[in-house]
């Protein structure tokens, strides 16, 4: 299967989602999963409290992606244009450079037991540790499913956060680590972490505080690098050697500057988001915790960092990343059951990779637009098509309105429908300038 598919995004949605099934291999009819909107009424309701209706956001495809010698279809959800043509044009400058490698670690979350009133904190700190094993053993046996798949508790860390005489008293806060293979983990660790609860206290001498997993998971960690070949990078009145140094002075910009690692770091979470939530996982997770992995050294820096190298470019992404292909809104939601059938990811491994990708290429894409002509002339060219079909273009139509709105600067539904009417005429009888003659 190969993730480069030419001349996709000039087809209709109907013809876009006959090729993807057949490229795919997805089953006659499997795209009807999205006709109504990839959840039915009866599911929204059982998902969430006081449901009223649902409420659909566009789902695309971005191309191009090759991870570890693989080609993935990525699915992506996303109210944003061009987040989805960005990420597939930096996928394939990667893809010239050999794709993208990736590695992740184990799939390992961390439940917090906060203890309080501890009247030794050290010595709770070496009780804790001591007990190991035995807190390993007890919470093995909340999770015999996981255990048996090969994951569960596999360790025990504590720390000491303030002591008696401080206005917080003796505070200690215990790390369960747990391997939640391919779920995303939320239920099984903070299960594990209430069940517990009451034995660390007695072993740490103190009182139960609160028992929830950690979204800083820095032991579910994934690196994603890219080479660019400098030639695909030319463009934009610069030369690939210009534009690599320019996307390098970019990412130096977000190193240096907080206020403009925050942004940079939003253009890698377009990316990172829209798999998350076309696969029904919890962006909202991985957004705390990309952040606070972001200012973990007292700073808050860029996930992502680009050098020169003898190619051309070269880049890094790391981020904390919890994500499942089980569990969750899975198995309420057809739509981003789909969505894991298009990427055909086989494990969360997979999908930690391919989204973390998806980030990577959506900074680069990022920072070589804002290197060059910046980013509104892609962003006007894409809203001129959609204010081209919002007028009820459809076909070529749309492409020629499209590019007419925009050469006017006038990218408004009443100039798409005075020239949509012009260019119908024309397509009738002939141009508009040979009749009048
Ligand atoms: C917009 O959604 C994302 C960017 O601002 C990211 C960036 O500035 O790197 C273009």
């Amino acid at each position: 299967m190969s993730s480069r598919i030419p001349g996709f995004y000039r087809l209709g949605v109907a013809e876009r989602r006959q090729r993807l099934a057949e490229i795919a291999g997805l089953g006659e009819g499997a795209l009807a999963a999205l006709d109504d909107g990839g959840l039915d009424e009866a599911a929204a309701d059982g998902m969430i409290e006081n449901v009223v209706g649902r409420y659909a956001l566009p789902l695309g495809i971005a191309l191009n992606f090759r991870v570890d010698d693989v080609d993935y279809l990525v699915p992506m959800v996303i109210e944003e244009p061009s987040v989805v043509a960005a990420a597939s044009n930096a996928a394939k400058m990667i893809r010239a450079g050999g794709g993208f490698r990736a590695e992740v670690s184990r799939p390992v979350m961390i439940g917090q037991i906060q203890l309080c009133d501890v009247a030794d904190p050290d010595r709770a700190v070496r009780a804790l540790a001591a007990a190991e094993p035995e807190v390993l053993a007890r919470a093995r046996k909340v999770v015999p499913g996981l255990v048996a798949r090969g994951g569960g508790p596999v360790g025990l860390e504590a720390r000491v956060l303030s002591r008696p005489g401080s206005p917080d008293g003796g505070m200690v806060v215990a790390h369960l680590l747990i391997d939640c293979c391919d779920a995303m983990g939320a239920n099984i660790v903070n299960s594990v972490a209430e069940s517990m609860a009451d034995f660390l206290a007695q072993t740490a001498g103190g009182r139960v505080g609160l028992r929830i997993l950690s979204n800083l998971c820095v032991h579910r960690m994934v690196t994603v690098r890219a080479e660019v070949p400098a030639a695909v990078l030319a463009g934009d009145d610069l030369s690939g050697a210009e534009a690599a140094d320019a996307v390098v002075a970019a990412s130096r910009f977000a190193e240096l500057d907080p206020y403009r690692a925050a942004t940079h770091n939003k253009g890698i979470m377009n990316g990172v988001d829209a798999v998350l939530l076309a696969t029904g996982n919890d962006w909202r997770g991985a957004e705390a915790g990309a952040h606070a992995y972001a200012a973990r050294r007292g700073a808050y820096r860029p996930l992502a960092t680009w050098r020169r190298s003898p190619a051309g470019l070269s880049g890094e992404l790391s981020l904390p990343l919890a994500v499942g292909t089980v569990g969750g809104a899975l198995h309420l939601h057809a739509g981003a059951r789909l969505a894991l059938a298009v990427l055909a990811a086989s494990s969360a491994r997979d999908l930690a990779k391919v989204a973390g990708a998806a980030g990577l290429a959506s900074n680069l894409a990022a920072l070589r637009a804002l290197a060059g002509r910046g980013i509104q002339r892609g962003h006007l060219a894409l809203h001129a098509r959609l204010v081209a079909r919002a007028a009820g273009a459809t076909g070529d139509l749309v492409e020629r309105v499209a590019r007419e709105i925009a050469a006017l600067g006038d990218v408004k539904p009443a100039r798409a429908r005075e020239i949509l009417s012009r260019l119908r005429v024309e397509l009738d009888t002939g141009p508009v300038s040979l009749l009048i003659e």
